[in-house]
């Protein structure tokens, strides 16, 4: 068994340490190989994802990556910035299927910048279809407009596009998962307005008919977004595409109060997996020794249960996790202050990420 390290970029380096120090701890027979990624690897190769790295990814059986990104590197050409090594390596292993669990442990129940009550103990699976949607379809680019409103003007343009099969086996991935918790999944599309969308919902609900034993509504993304904070209580798996996947997902780890916390795994259909913090690289407390591991440590259970076949070790983890906080309320509000590390900055005030809480 091959474990590929990919490090990256601001408080990547640190966490993923943290997460090997666990990984080497549990004394089990793999190799680990680290490389370069991201800003890192423009600075080391003049490419966010080398050959050499992308290989290394590809031989391994799963990998662990820490974040990505710096504002230094938002004046570059597209294809070289750190944000593209995560959408190539999605692309290239075929990481479909991304598991975004938003759980509110006890001790962090106050937070979230929700009321306690609507909270407490949530514990939601949002599923991403992650290498279709606008995010990959092609055609896109900029043009002069030939119609629209302002024919002859300078024009951007993406494309919106599913298959049949795409929608068909991020389907199963979510029933199947949700057949392993309360047996309920919620499809999230835009069929009222969006033809991609209309086709994502009837095949959903033909794929349903093979699982009869779980149940399945379907509502709309605005709707979704209104009711992740209203009642976020009332979802237990959520599967959806690309990009409502991306918004959701960041909107239901801040129920959580602590985005410090929360794993992720990117999964492809041979059980090879990516995974990584849902926080970014928070470049700001980079180097400073106050990033918070655990969610990079929680990621490493979900490897070694995805795709290590190691569930026991995966237990070990979580178990020492929970009881390490609980034992610990000091700790708690320490998870509390550190959990902003969004993708670019610790106070997620990048791009209107404003996500909430920062007592610092
Ligand atoms: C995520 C991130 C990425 C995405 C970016 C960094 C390309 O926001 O993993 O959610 O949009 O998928
Ligand atoms: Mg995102």
């Amino acid at each position: 068994m091959k474990i590929a390290v990919l490090p990256g970029d601001g408080i990547g380096t640190e966490i993923v340490a943290e997460a090997v120090k666990v990984l080497k701890a549990l004394d089990l027979k793999f190799e680990m190989e680290t490389a370069p990624v991201g800003g890192a690897a423009y600075e080391a190769a003049g490419h966010p994802l080398p050959e050499s790295t992308l290989a290394l990814a590809k031989s391994a059986d799963a990998i662990l990556f820490g974040a990505v990104g710096d504002w230094k590197y938002d004046k570059l050409d597209r294809p070289l910035r750190p944000e593209q090594a995560i959408l190539g390596l999605r692309k290239a292993l075929g990481l479909f299927a991304n598991f975004r669990p938003a759980i509110c442990y006890e001790q962090l129940t106050h937070a979230s910048s929700l009321k306690p009550e609507l909270v407490a103990g949530l514990d939601i699976l949002i599923i991403r279809e992650l290498t279709g949607d606008i995010y990959f379809g092609q055609p896109r680019g900029r043009r002069t407009a030939v119609d629209g409103h302002f024919p002859g003007a300078e024009e951007a343009f993406d494309t919106m596009r599913y298959s049949r099969p795409e929608i068909e086996r991020i389907a199963r991935v979510a029933f199947e998962a949700a057949r392993k918790r309360s047996k309920r999944v919620t499809s999230v599309d835009k069929a009222n307005v969006l033809e991609t969308f209309q086709l994502w919902k009837d095949v959903v609900t033909e794929v349903h008919k093979d699982y009869p034993d779980v149940a399945l509504d379907h509502m709309y993304v605005d709707n979704a977004a209104m009711q992740l904070v209203k009642a976020p209580k009332a979802f237990d798996v959520i599967v959806t595409g690309n990009m409502f996947g991306d918004i959701l997902s960041d909107e239901a780890s801040m129920l959580t109060g602590s985005i410090g916390m929360l794993p992720s795994a990117s999964l492809n259909d041979k059980k090879q997996g990516l995974y990584e913090p849902s926080h970014g690289s928070a470049p700001d407390i980079a180097g400073k020794g106050v990033a918070n591991p655990l969610a990079t440590i929680l990621s490493a259970a979900m490897m070694l249960r995805f795709s290590l076949n190691q569930p026991e070790a995966a237990d070990r983890i979580e178990t020492a996790l929970k009881k390490g906080a609980g034992a610990r309320p000091a700790h708690a509000r320490h998870l509390q202050r550190r959990h902003d590390q969004s993708r670019h900055g610790a106070d997620g005030r990048r791009r209107g990420q404003r996500v909430a809480l920062t007592h610092r």
